[in-house]
């Protein structure tokens, strides 16, 4: 167990370069190793989850060589049917997207794969990639009959569907876009709202044919089958859940002034910049660059006398991560904040309605937990306090940025004890020496 501890900051001031993001670091390795030639993504994310992708495509026969200095990586790939069953059972770890994303390209191979990762994962339901997988001609089994890993993936010969998703879910859409690749005809998914679609995006940029429309209620996007995917150069852009814990700390530490470098700004990631706007945040875009199809920014951010907000519908998906740190803002809001529509947060890596309002509420705030989000009311003083992550990164960077504002508590404790703190490096290993160099 590890603990880190965290004391009231004086003003944030400096400039920060937050890592790649996680999400395009995924795919960046899944559509490389199935591409033919060589994929090289830069400033690609050297986190626990990305390395778990990196292993499981090792085991299936793909060479990726990763230059750790630089934050790069060179996937060899193999094109569309290259991959090699591997005797092992594949390990995700603690990574989601590994697991959902890998399974909907495992659906296509005409071999078997076991799929597992840590215990977080053998909670996380897979009952929602298992439906449309089977639907296409897929073999997949839970081997504990509980819609969860471990699972086996018998592929091959499958049929293109028009899935409806009951959920927003990239993770779930990825899945049967990438089994869509391998299937008879073209393959769609329809969604409730927009989930992020770096996919898609990534998929046209390799040679693929991904057409995407919608409206309010139903998103939809289709794949070609059986494209010839060609590797390519990606800088990866910087991960906006990321840089969502420091624009959290300069918001709510008085004086604080910081520029946040190179932040991935694609609209179906970017709600957290609507919401803060709302709040009466200040953020500003002082500069604008494109990075391959995917947009990213400098955010300038000052300290900013905060108040409450309703969050819920269609913006969800675009900030279905940075609800843990967006309650902190809350806290530290005047007036109420509401969440709503925001059930997904139960089937995090852990139970983001419960792991926010028991350590939010230890620090002093005033939290409800709903069945499908939060109301937080803002205003009361918050204080350090001994809080567990439960192993969840996104939790403990929230709490890391809560407890930069926070006093005292009445029993003398002048430091917020973060337990399990280690856990950070799911996504983002050099954190606290990064929140530390902003701080004074
Ligand atoms: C992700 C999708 C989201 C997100 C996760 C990363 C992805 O999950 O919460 O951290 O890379 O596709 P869902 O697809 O379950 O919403």
């Amino acid at each position: 167990m590890s603990i880190v501890e965290i004391r009231k900051s004086g003003a944030l001031h400096g400039e920060i370069e937050v890592p790649g993001d996680k999400s395009i670091s995924h795919r960046s390795v899944m559509l490389g190793a199935i591409a033919e030639g060589e994929t090289r993504a830069e400033h690609f994310l050297m986190s626990a989850d990305c390395l778990s992708t990196i292993s499981c495509f090792r085991q299936l026969g793909i060479q990726v060589d990763v230059d750790r200095q630089g934050d790069a990586v060179t996937i060899h790939g193999k094109g569309l049917h290259g991959l090699k069953p591997s005797g092992e059972t594949l390990y995700t770890g603690n990574s989601g997207t590994t697991t959902r994303i890998l399974s909907g390209i495992l659906a296509g191979q005409d071999f078997t794969s076991t799929v597992n990762g840590d215990e977080s994962i053998q909670t996380r339901p897979m009952g929602r990639i298992m439906a449309p997988l089977t639907q296409m001609g897929a073999c997949v089994v839970s081997l504990r009959g509980n819609d969860c890993t471990p699972l086996t993936i018998t592929g091959g010969n499958l049929h293109g569907i028009d899935y409806l998703s009951p959920v927003a879910s990239a993770q779930v859409k990825s899945c049967v876009l990438l089994a869509g690749l391998y299937a008879d005809r073209p393959t769609s998914v329809t969604e409730p709202s927009l989930s992020r679609n770096h996919t898609e995006l990534m998929l046209n940029g390799f040679g693929a044919k991904v057409s995407s429309s919608g409206h309010e209620g139903a998103w939809k996007a289709s794949v070609e089958p059986e494209p010839v995917l060609f590797g390519r150069h990606i800088v990866v852009p910087g991960d906006i859940s990321s840089a969502a814990y420091f624009i959290a700390a300069a918001l709510i530490v008085p004086g604080s002034e910081v520029l946040v470098k190179n932040v991935g700004i694609n609209p179906t990631r970017a709600g957290l910049l609507k919401v803060v706007k709302d709040m009466g945040g200040d953020v500003t875009i002082v500069s604008e660059y494109d990075r391959g199809g995917e947009k990213a920014a400098d955010l300038l951010v000052r300290s900013s006398s905060l108040h409450g907000t309703k969050i819920g519908g269609e913006i969800i998906p675009t900030l279905i991560d940075e609800i843990p740190v967006i309650a902190v803002l809350a806290a530290y809001a005047e007036g109420t904040t509401v969440i709503t529509d925001a059930k997904e947060l139960k089937v995090k890596e852990s139970d983001r309605i419960a792991t926010v309002t028991e350590n939010l509420t230890a620090m002093g705030a005033d939290v409800t937990p709903q069945d499908d989000g939060m109301i937080i009311r803002g205003g009361h003083p918050l204080h350090a306090a001994d809080v567990d992550s439960h192993k969840d990164h996104r939790i403990a960077m929230s709490l890391a940025a809560a407890a930069l504002a926070a006093e005292k508590s009445t029993a003398g404790t002048e430091c917020t004890r973060i337990k399990d703190a280690d856990c950070v490096l799911i996504s983002y290993p050099g954190f606290y020496e990064d929140l530390r160099s902003l701080c004074l």
